[in-house]
């Protein structure tokens, strides 16, 4: 049975990856992960440690250390895409601020520092175990959870089970689902995390940013 690195290896390769650092050079963060940046900064970044997970090129990390973040620490099960956020930190001179990890994060939390600031940027929607994924997240956010996550609505529930399809035929192993926002909601309760700012963008993602205490 494939392992979780080797699935994302396979799906999040060399050529995605490519692809998408070309894209954010040009363009920036993509209008989800842009909302998230921003409500964040309005929070207050200055000095805050952030530990992104499945960050993938690394958008979050390039611009929340631009924005003040004092350290990041980047779990991604793909090495594609850990190689190129840290291509793109070293060419913003950020590389000694940033801490590279390889893995599944529900197999490598114990070992990760907790940190401020906790994202999870489209990854919980394309994690079978997500509720588990999300649980040791939220256990290591010191002051912000904050997850970008398919919104639940019968459209987007629609174009996912046509993707999925696709994903099917195609012979990938990855597939993609809508989690559901009490869920998500009760885990971050569970971890001592109030809901503090929910935010749609656009007609397919949920920004949601929890608080300590
Ligand atoms: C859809 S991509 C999102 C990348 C980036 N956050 C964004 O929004 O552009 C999902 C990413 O999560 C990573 N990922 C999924 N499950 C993971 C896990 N359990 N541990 C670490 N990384 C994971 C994948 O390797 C991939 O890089």
């Amino acid at each position: 049975m494939a392992t979780t690195t080797s699935r994302y290896g396979s799906f999040y390769n060399e050529k995605r990856a490519a692809s998408d650092l070309r894209k954010y050079r040009e363009k920036g963060p993509i209008p989800s992960t842009r909302a998230l940046i921003d409500a964040l900064k309005a929070e207050g970044v200055e000095g805050a440690t952030l530990l992104d997970i499945g960050g993938g090129i690394g958008a979050i990390q390039h611009e929340l250390i631009d924005a003040g973040v004092s350290h990041a620490t980047s779990v991604d099960a793909s090495a594609p895409y850990l190689d190129a956020a840290r291509e793109e930190s070293e060419r913003r001179g950020h590389a000694g601020r940033v801490t590279y990890l390889h893995g599944d994060f529900v197999e490598v939390a114990e070992s990760v520092p907790r940190a401020e600031i906790v994202t999870l940027d489209r990854v919980i929607n394309v994690y079978p175990d997500w509720e588990r994924l999300a649980g040791l997240a939220a256990a290591r956010a010191e002051r912000l959870y904050c997850l970008v996550h398919p919104r639940d609505t019968r459209t987007v529930r629609l174009v996912i089970f046509v993707m999925n399809l696709f994903l099917r035929l195609l012979r990938k192993q990855v597939r993609a689902a809508v989690r559901r926002p009490d869920a998500i909601e009760r885990i971050a309760r569970e971890n001592g995390l109030s809901p503090h700012v929910s935010r749609n963008v656009g007609a397919a993602w949920q920004v949601s940013i929890y608080h300590s205490g």
